[in-house]
């Protein structure tokens, strides 16, 4: 076969998980966003996303866990895919495939991921080259935390998540993703966490980011970690949602470091000493009635990648 008997390639690009090692949150903004300090880390838990020219735009959604994604012009992958062709003027439609793993809905970024994956991998398939920065200049117009979801890692996030510093890391840190099967959508966390500064009367000081947390992720000791995890968030998350306060305490009873919320919930990330503890932990939790799946997950792990480019024909 020749080359010009062949389509236009697919390129394939896997999406991380994120967990939020710290969220600090600060007042509400002008624009309604509230100012954060951040420590985002990649973790092992992929979707995949496949891209390829088509003479139309459209999103399929395959995976154990494409129920209740959006397969239309409000998923996140074909906004940013749209977005981009709009600021480059491309025009060549694509079609998108992402194959889920990443729970939905849960505070681990699977739709954030699965954006900034399709801005790489329509940049690749339409020849753009791009940096990392021009990529990330389109990927905050869609979700503060889409660029970190292009660097990986661990980095800190700042404005409204969406300015990233990487941050220097030592070692593998394990973790068990606990999801429960409970809907908290991010606004209503964030609507919730103002309900309680205003009901007892906190001031809110500018978010920063802890400097015991960077020693200890430079130390790469877990159990150092564990001490400083933070979640402004949890507070408001476990009040409305109180079965949350019951995962962490299980998580804490069968041995893990640290249990935090991640991001704005309602999957909770446990931090334990080493993949032994992470199997361990799992299959305990599995067991509550409160956490409907685990995950076990290393971090850091880059952020999204090219995988593979196929030509079919
Ligand atoms: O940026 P993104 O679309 O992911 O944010 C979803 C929602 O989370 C926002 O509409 C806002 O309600 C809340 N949010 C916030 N402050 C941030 C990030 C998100 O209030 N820094």
């Amino acid at each position: 076969m020749t080359s010009a008997m062949l389509g236009p390639p697919s390129v394939t690009v896997r999406a991380p998980a994120k967990v939020n090692l710290e969220l600090r949150v600060g007042p509400r903004r002008k624009d309604g966003y509230h100012a954060l300090s951040t420590v985002y880390q990649a973790v092992s838990l992929h979707d995949e996303v496949t891209v390829q020219v088509a003479d139309d735009w459209g999103i399929t959604i395959t995976g154990s866990r494409a129920l209740g994604v959006p397969a239309d012009e409000t998923n996140l992958a074909l906004r940013a895919a749209r977005t981009l062709a709009d600021r480059y003027g491309v025009d060549e439609p694509v079609q998108i495939l992402v194959d889920k793993e990443i729970p939905v809905a849960g505070g681990m970024a699977g739709g954030s991921s699965d954006a900034a994956a399709a801005l790489v991998a329509c940049d690749y398939a339409w020849g753009l080259g791009l940096t990392k920065d021009e990529l990330g200049a389109v990927a905050a117009t869609i979700g503060s935390d889409v660029p970190f979801l292009l660097h990986g890692g661990t980095a800190i996030g700042t404005g409204r998540g969406e300015l990233i510093t990487p941050v220097l890391t030592r070692g593998t840190f394990h973790w068990v993703l606990a999801a429960a099967d409970i809907g908290l959508s991010t606004p209503d966390v964030y609507r919730h966490f103002d309900t309680i500064v205003e009901r007892e009367e906190r001031s809110v000081p500018a978010p920063a980011a802890s400097m015991e947390l960077m020693t200890a992720l430079r130390s790469g000791d877990a159990q150092r970690l564990a001490a400083h995890l933070r979640n402004d968030l949890q507070e408001a998350a476990v009040e409305l949602r109180p079965e949350l306060g019951d995962v962490i305490s299980s998580g804490l009873h069968f041995g893990a470091l640290a249990g935090i919320v991640s991001g704005s919930g309602p999957t909770v990330a446990f931090l334990v000493a080493d993949s032994e503890s992470a199997i361990d932990l799992a299959v305990a939790l599995a067991a509550t009635r409160t956490v409907s799946e685990t995950f076990r997950a290393t971090g850091p792990v880059h952020g999204a990648s090219v995988r593979g480019v196929a030509r079919v024909d």
